[in-house]
């Protein structure tokens, strides 16, 4: 039996827990007794006198506990919502954002456009949990076009969660995942659209939230200046991108015009994307090579 008279009054007791700890705490509280209980958040919604076994009590205390220490609730559950659609998480990847998902748009209003004889050829420099690569192979096969994706990461324990994502979405026919580092990417052929949400914080940076101590270093932080991995997409693209081609890449909301200055005559950085508050967080490269 549990301690606890029902699933409202165990949900009353972890929300007031994370209070100090989540701004979330409710929804927080919510979720994780939905998983403890084995049932989904309506589910308890609609019937908040539910009682508790002793074992689900006792698992609810123990994600409560990790949460409480600042652990995401998309580890604690294992998965995190990304353009509707469901991935699979691990500390081994960078969890989802929403401001993410603005890449994702962009690449497909870019691929609208297509125009070729060919299947249009996307690039996502590291792909993390494969969410970008695999939400716009998603997209077109729902729209009945066809695109070639290949998703590269750096980190082997990332291709994995992402190579579980790729099956779980039904997407393995159309996203490629490779394990290797950017700056020794070779491709017979050249890509029509790259996207990167790459590492963007300085090191030693303190100003972020306590649950990205639970995050990869390598998918956080990104040399002294914050901006070195950019830097060096950016002079890799001519090499990645076909004549014409366009690169999307997420930045830190302070970098736009750090970023602009990396523009060369071939590659330019013909302006920003806003996120839902308006700041720059989108840089657009468009390669244009000097006619022979
Ligand atoms: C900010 S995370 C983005 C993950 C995912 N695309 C997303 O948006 O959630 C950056 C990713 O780049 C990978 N990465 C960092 N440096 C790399 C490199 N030199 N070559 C390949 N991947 C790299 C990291 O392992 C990490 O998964």
């Amino acid at each position: 039996m549990s301690s606890f008279t029902s699933a409202q009054a165990a949900l009353n007791w972890g929300a007031e827990h994370l209070l100090s700890k989540s701004p979330s705490s409710r929804l927080d509280a919510l979720l994780l007794l939905a998983r403890a209980m084995h049932c989904s958040k309506e589910q308890i919604i609609a019937g908040p006198q539910h009682p508790l076994t002793a074992a689900q009590e006792a698992q609810f205390n123990q994600f409560i506990a990790r949460r409480a220490r600042y652990e995401p609730i998309a580890y604690i559950l294992g998965s995190q919502e990304f353009w509707g659609l469901p991935f699979k998480v691990s500390p081994a990847v960078l969890i989802p954002r929403p401001e993410t998902e603005l890449l994702v748009a962009l690449a497909l209003e870019a691929l609208a456009g297509w125009q070729g004889d060919r299947t249009p050829r996307v690039l996502d420099l590291g792909a993390g949990s494969g969410c970008i690569a695999c939400a716009i192979a998603h997209s077109m096969r729902a729209e009945g076009r066809s695109v070639q994706v290949v998703a590269l990461e750096g980190s082997g324990a990332a291709v994995e969660i992402a190579h579980q994502n790729v099956l779980q979405l039904g997407v393995n026919e159309l996203v490629e995942l490779r394990h290797g580092d950017w700056n020794e990417f070779t491709c017979a052929e050249l890509f029509d659209v790259v996207v990167s949400n790459p590492p963007y914080i300085a090191q030693g940076d303190t100003n972020r939230s306590p649950e990205t101590d639970f995050e990869p270093k390598e998918a956080l932080f990104s040399g002294v200046s914050g901006v070195e991995a950019i830097a060096a997409i950016v002079k890799l693209l001519p090499r990645m991108l076909v004549p014409g081609g366009v690169a999307f890449m997420e930045i830190g909301i302070d970098q736009a015009a750090r970023v602009k200055e990396l523009s060369s005559s071939t590659l330019q950085c013909c302006g920003f994307k806003q996120d839902l508050s308006g700041r720059d967080r989108v840089a657009v490269f468009r390669f244009t090579p000097a006619e022979r």
